[in-house]
């Protein structure tokens, strides 16, 4: 990406020795240097709390993923010599003058002193230290841009999230704030818009008439890991649905965007969100059902009584005109078989079927399965006749298997803030409907209707009342292997 020699870009990681910084954004900063992606006269500024110096922090960061530098030692050195590690409390604005100050220098001379600031904080921190940036006159866009990087978790139910919007916008305009769903920063569910409305064939069936229903899956492996301090507060519906399978399901359930600018999106996204219907207290415990692994509540920071649930499964219904009456089932879990993100669109059977009875056994519904991680595919399953003699059905595969090494999400993310671009990040309206679905899910179970909390054998596929949840008539789409 090449600027004049009159601007410079300034890139500051806020909680720099953190894992995201360290793990995720390091990484991706230093892949789209060494492709010139970045702006040409770009800096790095590392701010954390340690008292680091420049050298120690860049042995650091290369210690924990040297896997991702050390094939390119030149770029490495390159990309290295221009972070400039500062330490200090990202909400003391004493500090922040101080890297103000340091920018300043920097910049003295040129036309444009323009900045990303990247909050890879605790989200207890996100709302003193934007009021601290402010304050230090550090939000200002008289001499260049001034954008925020903001990560998930953006609050942690409906009245949080407005509130902590309704602080930031006091203090930085929508347009200067990018809200992370690192979802979105995936090719493949960026690929979502393409194959709905680069296409002509799907979009006729795209609807109440032809789909039975659609089932979003994100299953993983993982455990909770130590991250169980956040998690015993957050539980599964708070830490993926509100955000990841969410926004999974407003790219496919959504109308046609007139462009793919950023708000014309996010307008459809929001309708979607929006549209889904709200339960009461019964009604969300009859369409939801929670699990936990076995071994949670022996982690450090866990109850040992906790009902914090680490996989769980809703039933949801957009009511609007395309989706009226047709259950989107979400699901997600930890410590499950497998990792796996997939949607799968289920298409009705046909009204009248010649085959007899006894044959019908092959014939299963079209289906599409959208595999967006980790082996990335489109399935399309439809019913053939089975070779011989008679005329026999058989399920079989239409797939398309994209690319292996796709770029990681983060760096499509840091590279669109950089441009300012904001079609992958979430706005203020998308969060606050989002924590307006999840929100009567945890109520509910956190009241006396609360469903049974059914415990899950790790390396399964959750609890066995998923199945009974989801039939009849209807199963799971579990991956193969
Ligand atoms: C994060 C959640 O947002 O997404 C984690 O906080 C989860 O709990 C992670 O493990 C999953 O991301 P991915 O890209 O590995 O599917």
């Amino acid at each position: 990406m090449v600027t004049s020699d009159k601007q410079q870009f300034t890139i500051v990681i806020f909680g720099a020795s953190g894992d995201l910084a360290k793990r995720k954004l390091a990484p991706a900063l230093f892949h789209l240097h060494s492709i010139d992606a970045l702006p040409e006269r770009c800096r790095f500024i590392a701010f954390a709390r340690s008292e680091f110096d420049d050298e120690t922090y860049r042995r650091l960061l290369f210690n924990v993923a040297s896997d991702s530098y050390s094939s390119d030692a030149e770029s490495w050195l390159e990309f290295a010599n221009q972070i400039r590690y500062i330490h200090g409390s990202s909400n003391d604005v004493d500090s922040l003058r101080r890297l103000d100050a340091m920018i300043k220098a920097d910049t003295e001379g040129l036309i444009e002193d323009n900045r990303l600031y990247y909050l890879a904080l605790s989200p207890t921190l996100y709302e003193s230290t934007i009021s601290s940036l402010n304050e230090a006159g550090m939000l200002d866009e008289k001499h260049g841009v001034r954008r925020l990087v903001v990560e998930k978790p953006f609050g942690t139910d409906l009245a949080s999230a407005r509130l902590l919007n309704t602080s930031i916008h006091s203090r930085a305009a929508e347009d200067q704030l990018f809200r992370i769903d690192h979802y979105l920063g995936k090719d493949t569910v960026q690929n979502l818009i393409v194959f709905r409305f680069g296409n002509t064939i799907f979009e006729p069936l795209w609807n109440r008439n032809y789909i039975d229903h659609v089932q979003i899956s994100v299953l993983e492996d993982l455990d909770v890991g130590d991250r169980a301090a956040y998690y015993e507060h957050s539980g599964v519906l708070r830490d993926m649905f509100q955000s990841h399978l969410l926004q999974l399901l407003a790219l496919v359930a959504m109308e046609p965007p007139a462009t793919n600018h950023a708000d014309s999106l996010r307008d459809e996204k929001a309708k979607v969100l929006n549209s889904i219907r709200k339960p009461n207290a019964q009604e969300a415990a009859t369409n939801s059902i929670r699990g936990q692994y076995n071994g949670y509540r022996d982690l450090d920071g866990v109850s040992p009584a906790s009902a914090t649930a680490t996989y769980a499964a809703l039933r949801l219904y957009v009511d609007n005109w395309r989706w009226q009456g047709i259950p989107f089932y979400l699901r997600s879990g930890k410590a499950l078989r497998t990792k796996s993100t997939e949607i799968a669109i289920q298409f009705r059977q046909p009204p009248h079927r010649i085959f007899d009875v006894e044959d019908e056994s092959g014939l299963v519904p079209n289906m599409l399965r959208i595999v967006i991680q980790p082996d990335e595919a489109i399935h399309l399953i439809i019913d053939n006749k089975r070779p011989g003699p008679q005329l026999r059905p058989q399920a079989q595969e239409l797939s398309y298997k994209f690319p292996v090494g796709m770029r990681d999400a983060y760096e499509r993310l840091l590279l669109d803030a950089v441009a300012g671009d904001a079609s992958l990040f979430t706005r203020a309206d998308e969060i606050e409907l989002s924590w307006a679905v999840i929100d009567p899910y945890v109520e509910a179970w956190e009241s006396e209707l609360a469903s049974q909390l059914y415990p899950y054998a790790r390396g399964t596929w959750g609890p066995i009342s998923a199945d009974q949840f989801i039939a009849p008539g209807r199963y799971w789409l579990n991956p193969v292997g």
